[in-house]
């Protein structure tokens, strides 16, 4: 029986993460205090050379912290990417300010000149997505902000250790935002941290930081269990019994949730934001190591995703050198070929089927208006995203590309 290739579903969760989180709930005392979270953050500084580094709970806290730290709020409009997740959304209205959406280009990454016609004198900040790890088009993106005076926060949500003109991603503007979520580059099952050069806004985020609660002691023990249930559901799919594990964890609430109901209405849960536990910065501290071999492995079957796919007349692919956390093809009968590869044993990714993800968020509370971002609209109808991890072999991307081109 063949075994499964999954797009999400923690991809790039070993033995050793399983057997790290395990060791973990053993040691309870370790759940919310110990070195972790100072060590990721001295090494995110080394990585990128920069003075200040600061985790939180996850990438949105991060996110809407960064906001606070460079004065957005009330009254104020952010500038952001249509072809986005809710969280982003969300954390431009915690703080008060109206996202206004910018149409993408064919790189899923933000149309300058659309960025520059959506410019008002409300205009206070532009939040710059390197979306599933395509670098945007930072130079234009950049002047227009630098004319506007409008502060900017880099995404990088996908794109950790990425390259733009062979300087890092994370670099370009005033703060840059990482996420540590269970389907991202690395993976402390959730996590986020924010860099910047600038001190006032580095003390800031810092003040913001220590004045948020620990974590709740349930919800660490959720995320810890995720890497055993997803290493051990993953493996047994193809019996049915993976399948059945992860309902069961799902139902009895036995593991998180990447995104809780409430944030696709646009509301806050209760849990969070919170302080980054020791624990899973643990598990994501771990990682680090293996980033830049990773982020190669993910680039070369990216290569091989579009050499292979680029000449197919149903497929809009396009190969490149960055570091792709999902490799984004556009099909014109998605539905169906999704479909058709999960009866092959391929569960492809679904990032962003709509303007806003996931599909089932409340666009009206997410302020988008239909039309506005056209392109965004069409791309939505034909996305699809191909698994990139490190682990996958040949064969397995021979059996994605065969998937998609019968
Ligand atoms: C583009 C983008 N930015 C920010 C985030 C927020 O990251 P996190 O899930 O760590 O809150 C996400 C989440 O998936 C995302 O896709």
């Amino acid at each position: 029986m063949l075994k499964y290739i999954f797009t999400g579903f923690s991809p790039n969760t070993t033995f050793h993460d399983v057997s790290l989180a395990f060791g973990l709930l053993l040691r309870p005392w370790q759940w919310r205090t110990g070195p972790a979270v100072k060590r990721i953050e001295t090494w995110f500084c080394e990585y990128f050379s920069v003075p200040h580094a600061i985790a939180f709970d996850s990438g949105r806290t991060a996110l809407e912290y960064s906001l606070r730290a460079l004065n957005v709020g009330k009254g104020d409009e952010v500038l952001v990417q249509a072809f986005t997740c809710v969280v982003v959304i969300n954390a431009i209205r915690f703080v008060g300010a109206t996202p206004v959406y910018v149409d993408i280009q064919s790189d899923y990454t933000m149309n300058p000149h659309d960025a520059e016609k959506k410019i008002t004198e409300k205009t206070r900040c532009m939040i710059i997505q390197h979306t599933f790890g395509q670098s945007a088009d930072l130079e234009l993106l950049l002047n227009i902000a630098k004319n506007k005076s409008l502060s900017i926060i880099e995404d990088c949500a996908h794109a950790l250790g990425g390259m733009y003109h062979n300087k890092l991603l994370g670099t370009f503007g005033d703060v840059a935002m990482f996420s540590f979520g269970s389907d991202k580059v690395i993976s402390g099952v959730r996590g986020g941290l924010a860099i910047t050069q600038n001190n006032d806004v580095g003390a800031a985020l810092r003040s913001y930081q220590n004045i948020l609660p620990k974590t709740n002691r349930w919800k660490i023990v959720q995320h810890l269990l995720h890497p055993i249930w997803f290493y051990c559901g993953r493996a047994t799919y193809h019996l049915g019994i993976g399948k059945f594990a992860l309902f069961l964890s799902k139902f009895f609430a036995l593991a998180n949730r990447i995104l809780y109901p409430p944030e696709k209405e646009g509301d806050r849960v209760p849990w969070y934001p919170s302080q980054l536990s020791n624990a899973l910065a643990s598990l994501a501290f771990e990682q680090l190591p293996y980033l830049d071999d990773w982020n190669k492995e993910r680039m070369n079957h990216a290569r091989y995703y579009a050499e292979n796919l680029l000449d197919k007349k149903n497929i809009i692919a396009f190969g490149s050198e960055n570091t792709w956390l999902r490799f984004p093809v556009e099909i014109f009968e998605r539905d169906q070929v999704m479909k058709r590869s999960k009866s092959f044993g391929i569960i492809l990714g679904d990032w962003y089927t709509t303007v806003v993800a996931p599909a089932d968020s409340n666009l009206k509370k997410a302020l988008y208006e239909s039309g506005t971002c056209p392109r965004a609209e069409m791309v939505c109808q034909r996305i699809i995203n191909l698994p990139t991890d490190p682990y996958l072999r040949k064969e397995d991307l021979d059996r994605v590309i065969a998937s998609l081109c019968i």
